[in-house]
């Protein structure tokens, strides 16, 4: 145990005052570049319609999309994720609109790759913006499929890959999926595509305002996704999940939800020593939103919170309001 110099020798106030000098000794930092704006893209007229349980979130068609990515990469944000809002007639239990060429996902990810180079786009790979129960996979009998859904996961990563997709993100929580998605991209000539995978996801409640986004909510009704995302007490379990993926050949690791999560993420940062983004998740963003709105809290508590994202660990960080963030605080 470090002996430390007592009072007066040490006055930890000293460090603190002044704002030149608490920044010059601040730990860590947010900037810009840690920064990951998920976006939701739907087949409609309107360029961005709103989401009620996401305020300043919106779901953009094609051109919405396009313009949206442009204001990010003037505010210096370069990475997105994309999760597509599919109209629910268009919906089965198979969730087969995912695998189908004119899914409009697949043409906006092309189109928007062969137009900024440089744009990092995130792809999820998971079946519950498809399937009209809302599940992550094939759903039979009361039970989510794993191997049957697997082999699915893998033909939508190919053809996530072959539109354009700088990495995928599998944030299903099936068994054995990133080795196989893994074997596919290697065998397929896709050897650059980055896995992300969603290595530590907990059955959490506040993934609410996202499924109202995907319109997976109602379908998903009573049923929760115990039997495929971890039990929110378990850490142990969690870090085993993310050895397996990081050994089936993910490139980077998840931890999601974040804010009430850290304690994992920071375990995670520290177990593995590898690339760890965490995701502040709709309910912590609209939760936050909502305060500020009421004047209850202040905007700062937005930043606070991705900045103690980083000090637990974070390499980068998915928020919604990474936008907001951006164009309001950060300089660098
Ligand atoms: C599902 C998926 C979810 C999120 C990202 N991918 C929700 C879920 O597991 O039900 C949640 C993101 C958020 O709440 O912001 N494939």
């Amino acid at each position: 145990m470090k002996t430390y110099r007592k009072y007066p020798n040490t006055r930890l106030r000293r460090l603190r005052q002044s704002d030149a000098i608490i920044s010059l000794l601040q730990e860590s930092r947010l900037s810009k570049h840690d920064l990951i704006q998920p976006l939701f893209i739907a087949e409609q007229k309107e360029k961005a319609t709103a989401i009620d349980s996401l305020p300043s979130v919106y779901r953009f068609n094609e051109s919405g999309l396009i313009r949206e990515i442009e204001e990010l990469m003037k505010l210096g944000i370069y990475t997105v994720a994309l999760f597509p809002s599919v109209d629910s007639s268009l919906k089965d239990p198979l969730g087969s609109f995912a695998l189908k060429e004119e899914n409009f996902l697949y043409k906006a990810l092309n189109k928007i790759s062969k137009e900024f180079p440089e744009l990092i786009t995130i792809a999820d790979v998971a079946l519950d913006p498809y399937t009209d129960h809302g599940h992550d996979g094939l759903f039979e009998d009361g039970k989510v499929l794993n191997d049957e859904t697997v082999e699915i996961l893998s033909s939508q990563s190919l053809m996530l890959a072959d539109a354009g997709a700088t990495i995928l993100a599998p944030s299903d929580m099936m068994d054995g999926r990133v080795g196989v998605i893994r074997n596919a991209l290697e065998s397929n000539n896709f050897k650059d595509t980055l896995i992300l995978s969603y290595a530590a996801k907990f059955c959490s409640q506040f993934y609410g305002p996202f499924r109202d986004a995907v319109g997976s909510k109602a379908n998903l009704g009573n049923q929760g996704k115990t039997s495929y995302q971890i039990n929110p007490s378990n850490i142990e379990e969690a870090l085993q999940e993310v050895a397996l993926d990081i050994n089936e050949g993910a490139d980077i690791v998840m931890v999601k939800p974040g804010m009430p999560y850290l304690d994992v993420l920071s375990k995670v940062k520290d177990t593995f020593n590898m690339p760890t983004f965490a995701y502040q998740v709709s309910g912590e963003y609209a939760m936050l939103h909502a305060a500020i709105q009421k004047g209850w809290l202040t905007q700062g508590v937005m930043i606070e919170s991705l900045l103690c994202f980083k000090r637990a660990g974070a390499d980068a960080i998915l928020s919604y309001a990474s936008k907001f963030i951006a164009e309001e605080y950060l300089d660098g």
